[in-house]
């Protein structure tokens, strides 16, 4: 890297500097301006005035009309600056450095200017950045709010940056607008990089790029504050994985130093490097996986694909050797690791280039798949493959073109906007506002990828849009289409307290209609009485069966917790997350109104009742819940914590397919940035984090606990706090790892059960669940590993079921010996149970290493 030393200062010091910049913009390098008068976004960055800048007499700046709840700051967002002609923004820039240019844009309202009716182009000097762009369709088709373009401009060779902002000639009456600017200097950080699949090199030092993904693999959100000075966004890679192997995430110990040597710091920021994501244990049923992310892109151009690196594992050359396919071409036959950087905590990053053709690389949409599989040829220590970040840049091409096709809204979109339709017209209310996937069973891993990669769509800004069927119902552009007799409400219900966001995304029910339905809160239709108050069974629609939570108006604590519920539910749309179909609040009177779940909670489903349920029906129940608290955790803008995780808030729909409720005591807000709140504890015994209740300070780690009982409970079938028993065995968390620590937890399976679970299963689980209710929150594994792990628990289960289903895999061709692979796989494993630390973990006993022998040959048994 050819910065010199001062700008590599500055760059550090950038988000310093960021925060003096209302008081010196006009002298600083930095621009970041909003439209209109600037101020400070939720992330703490201000921003200036663009009209310094702004070469243009005939544009206007007008706020937003409606605040879409998903907005994460009202600066930029809710201010726009249209352009009704062709207007120009002029910015002093240095002629031989590269600049970051972002473009923020929020679609809405603005007084008499519609966001739908805007398509325009953005030229900056030479280069085409967008053409006949639409925010809206662009937004609609990602089912987000708000969309951010990153551009990285090549030195420009002139001292002024003119961004052109032109209204299509195609539409009628369209026109431009823009929220956001952004113009920093950044260091060159790109160089020749190898073309996937042929001999030549091409030199992107000289080129535009356009961000489309950066990612953070294996690990959470980056707020552009917190990058390493360059004021980059870093996302979950989760939803971009596709097929059955999501492998697992690994954390460096916090002590671990990243050895940056000679590669500059700004690079990527610690934390890409302090997590990753491995295949895992690799045996005979995940060594034929590949880990394999995708991502939609535009076709006919050239992108850069760049890989983060960083082995905190092994220190040694052919530990790990992997493959690295990019469109189904060898972008690299032997990765190790180790033998790039050469130590262990050293930092690197491989760059590839790839041409998407116009018709991708399979068929349909063009893609762009990036995928690892262990190399077993060069005869690694261990069968494994790991990364711990990636960025997808696109490249302008020869005339300086960067703009692509606005995305198409997707096939999900439009079904279930029909769906919504049809229901309306409908008496059969089967399955469809519910979640809809019959059969909801899910197979191993796939379903998880599709939904996943739905839900996270929110947070995607980058084009593309996914094809896939999905039970999820999006929160954008159908809120016209709830109710047929009920109002749509934001205009009454004055001192509610409740969005009127929240409101607009819900159904208004007047009481009369709450009364029709469960017959004047008669006595015989009551369900279940919580703190709340009472919930009924009703019909709406003629037809439709729902549960109404009626609060009791006395209680001041349920006013709060109705907003909180009514203002959580509203924004959120999970298969695995009870829905919110509208709410009543109406003469003190107020009530919150859901799919009605016909077979009731988890609890009554495995002790005190007729047919308890099988292992597989368990374990599949607990993968859905783990979904939709997964969902909650990562899915939103931000954290979402539960806090009241147990057997009773986890529902059953017809087809058994578990759905979380009860979110009037869930926390988030943008002070979870800090990663905690400080609250009042609340919850319910027994399933109470200790940690949270020892500091008062919540995390997700606390919802990560509560499951942990849950687990132990599914497996157990006993309460969570039992005070008849004798004093050891009252808390079901703290009996439970007594047991498993001293290999007595066979004495307190459900008999039901007992003698049914495969054996590597019930290790699987029961490890998961320990690990669960480690006691410090940090020590607990992300509900994305908890899931990993039950899918895989899920995985050994139907192996015992139907036989011999993978027996036939990946053991012939083995060169190696069983026992060496049975190594591997120990060391495998431990380095799985030792998930943040590097020294622990020898007391695992001979009694593992024949389970995993066992796995390696299943035909074994
Ligand atoms: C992994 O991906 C590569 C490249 O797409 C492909 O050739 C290979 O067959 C895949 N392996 C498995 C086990 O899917
Ligand atoms: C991927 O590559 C393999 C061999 O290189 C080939 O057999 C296979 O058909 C390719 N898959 C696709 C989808 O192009
Ligand atoms: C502009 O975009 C719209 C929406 O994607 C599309 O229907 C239209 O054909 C495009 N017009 C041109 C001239 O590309
Ligand atoms: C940045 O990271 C720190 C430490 O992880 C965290 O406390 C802080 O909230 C983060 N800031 C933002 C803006 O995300």
């Amino acid at each position: 890297m050819h910065a010199n030393t001062h700008n590599f200062f500055f760059l550090v010091c950038l988000p310093f500097l960021l925060n003096a910049l209302h008081v010196w913009s006009g002298e600083s390098d930095s621009l970041v301006l909003s439209s209109g008068n600037g101020g400070t976004d939720t992330d703490g960055r201000k921003w200036g005035a663009d009209s310094k800048y702004l070469d243009a007499k005939n544009s206007i700046t007008s706020t937003a009309a409606f605040q879409d709840p998903s907005l994460s700051s009202v600066i930029p967002y809710m201010t726009a600056r249209i352009f009704p002609s062709e207007a120009s923004y002029k910015f002093p820039v240095k002629s031989t450095k590269r600049y970051w240019l972002r473009l923020h844009f929020y679609p809405s309202a603005y007084s008499n200017f519609n966001a739908a009716d805007s398509y325009f182009s953005v030229t900056a000097n030479t280069l085409t950045l967008l053409k006949n762009f639409s925010a809206s369709i662009t937004c609609q088709a990602l089912s987000q709010a708000y969309i951010v373009r990153e551009y990285s401009l090549a030195p420009l060779e002139s001292e002024t940056l003119t961004v052109v902002f032109k209204p299509s000639n195609n539409h009628p009456g369209a026109f431009a607008f823009v929220n956001g600017i952004e113009v920093i200097p950044m260091p060159e950080l790109f160089d020749a990089a190898p073309m996937v699949g042929s001999p030549t090199e091409v030199d992107v030092k000289s080129l535009t790029t356009e961000t489309m993904y950066r990612l953070n693999v294996g690990g959470q959100y980056i707020s552009p504050a917190n990058d390493s000075g360059l004021t980059r966004a870093w996302y979950d890679d989760l939803p971009y994985i596709i097929g059955a192997a999501s492998g697992t995430t690994n954390h460096a110990s916090p002590k671990l130093q990243i050895q940056y040597q000679d590669m500059p710091k700004y690079i990527a920021p610690e934390d890409v490097y302090k997590s990753s994501r491995s295949l895992g244990v690799v045996t005979s049923i995940t060594q034929n996986f590949n880990l394999t992310w995708q991502f939609q892109v535009d076709p006919k151009f050239m992108y850069l694909v760049r890989l983060y690196f960083c082995d905190y594992y092994y220190s040694k050359e052919n530990q790990l050797v992997f493959s690295i396919f990019i469109n189904n071409q060898t972008a690299e036959p032997t990765a190790d690791v180790i033998g790039w950087s050469g130590g262990k905590g050293v930092p690197i990053y491989k760059d590839y280039v790839i041409y998407v053709k116009e018709d991708g690389w399979g068929n349909q949409t063009p893609t762009l798949l990036l995928a690892l599989h262990p190399q077993g040829e060069s005869k690694p220590e261990f069968l494994d493959a790991m990364l711990n970040g990636v960025e997808l840049f696109k490249l302008g091409d020869s005339t300086g073109n960067l703009a692509g096709p606005n995305p198409q809204p997707s096939a999900m979109l439009i079904k279930a906007e029909q769906e919504k339709k049809t229901f309306k017209k409908s008496d059969d209310t089967k399955g469809k506002v519910i979640g809809g996937a019959a059969g909801g069973a899910a197979a191993f891993g796939i379903v998880a990828a599709i939904c996943v990669v739905v839900l996270y769509q929110r947070k995607r800004r980058i084009p593309g849009s996914e094809s896939q069927t999905s039970s999820w119902l999006p929160l954008y552009g159908n809120s016209h289409t709830t109710g047929t007799k009920s109002t749509i409400s934001g205009k009454s219900t004055a001192s509610s307290g409740i969005s009127a966001a929240a409101q607009g995304l819900c159904r208004h029910f007047s009481l009369a209609e709450i009364k029709q339905a469960t017959k004047s809160f008669d006595e015989s239709n009551v369900i279940g009485v919580g703190g709340f108050g009472k919930v009924y069974k009703g019909v709406i629609d003629a037809g439709m069966k729902v549960a109404i939570k009626r609060s009791n108006p006395s209680s001041e604590q349920g006013v709060n917790e109705f907003q909180t519920e009514i203002e959580m539910l509203s924004k959120l749309r999970h298969k695995h997350l009870v829905s919110l179909i509208g709410f009543c609040e109406e003469d003190g009177e107020m009530c919150l109104v859901y799919d009605y779940m016909a077979r009731g909670t988890l609890r009554e489903h495995i002790y005190k009742c007729k047919q308890p349920l099988s292992w597989k029906q368990r374990l599949e129940i607990c993968i859905g819940a783990a979904r939709g608290l997964h969902y909650l955790h990562t899915g939103a803008r931000y954290t979402i914590i539960h806090r009241d995780v147990k057997t009773t808030n986890i529902l059953l729909d017809e087809n058994w397919v578990a759905k979380v409720s009860d979110f009037g005591l869930s926390k988030t807000g943008p002070n979870m940035n800090n990663g905690h709140v400080s609250t009042v504890v609340k919850g319910s015994f027994g399933y109470l984090d200790p940690e949270y209740f020892r500091r008062q300070q919540l995390t997700e780690k606390s919802d990560i606990y509560s499951f942990g009982v849950v687990l132990f409970e599914v497996l157990s079938a006993r309460p969570a706090l039992n005070p008849s028993l004798p004093k050891e065995q009252v808390s079901l968390a703290d009996w439970a790892l007594h047991c498993k620590r001293k290999g007595t937890l066979d004495d307190i399976i459900d008999p039901t059960v007992k003698g049914k679970i495969n054996p590597e299963c019930l290790k699987k689980f029961a490890d998961t669940a320990e690990k669960c209710l480690a006691d410090a929150g940090f020590e607990r594994p992300s509900m994305g590993d908890v899931l990993w792990n039950l899918e895989f628990a899920l995985q050994l289960q139907e192996n015992l079921q139907d036989g011999s289903s993978h027996s036939s895999q990946g053991q012939e061709s083995d060169d190696t010996s069983e026992e060496s692979l049975r190594n591997r796989n120990m060391a495998m494993h431990y380095r799985n149970l030792n998930i943040g630390s590097e020294h622990e973990g020898s007391d695992e006993s001979s009694e593992s290493s024949a389970i995993f022998s066992q796995i390696v040959n299943p035909k074994g048994r």
